[in-house]
């Protein structure tokens, strides 16, 4: 009878400790999430010197070159810091876009659908030169897509 009893209080101290296991798997696995877009394309440096890639890009495109032409050096920073704090806060970084409207700030330029495609393969090109994986690439081309309504007015 003792033994019996022994044997019921192992087994139930033994599905005690699976269950307390199990439960500590599910929550490491849930507390774990997935790591922010801002930060598996490397974090701020790493936007930053995408960024700056790809506007050299084009601002050096025949096609594109004129939208950024007239534009004084310090606007020139302006518009760079405010691509890098967009594209930080658009990815999940710590920033925050002060910067005004897309459909603002673009409003009246003309850009085509033609330029936008342009700039997409800009962006591309500087994302292969940074080595960003293609989720990542696919990831951030998602995230700008969404703005490509206020940008692109033909
Ligand atoms: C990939 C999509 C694009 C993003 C995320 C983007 C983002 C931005 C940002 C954040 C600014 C600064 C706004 C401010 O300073 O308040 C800006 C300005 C500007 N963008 Fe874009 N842009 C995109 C596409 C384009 C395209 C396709 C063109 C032209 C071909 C363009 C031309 C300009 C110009 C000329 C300015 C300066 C406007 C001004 O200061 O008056 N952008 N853009």
């Amino acid at each position: 009878m003792k033994d019996a009893f022994r044997w019921e209080r192992t087994i139930l101290i033994l599905f005690l400790l699976i269950g307390l296991a199990g439960n500590a798997i599910l929550i490491r696995a849930a507390g774990t999430p997935e790591k922010s877009l801002y930060s598996r394309l490397g974090g701020y440096d790493a936007i930053a010197a995408v960024t700056d890639d790809f506007i050299g890009r084009l601002a050096t495109d025949p096609q594109l070159s004129r939208f950024f032409s007239g534009l004084s050096v310090d606007s020139k920073k302006r518009v760079r810091e405010h691509v890098v704090d967009q594209l930080c806060e658009a990815t999940g970084g710590p920033c925050v876009y002060t910067g005004r409207t897309m459909k603002t700030a673009h409003a009246g330029l003309g850009i085509t659908n033609n330029d936008w495609n342009v700039t997409v393969n800009h962006l591309v090109e500087t994302l292969n030169k940074f080595n960003v994986p293609e989720r990542e690439q696919n990831d951030l081309l998602t995230a700008l897509t969404k703005l490509k309504a206020d940008i692109v007015e033909k």
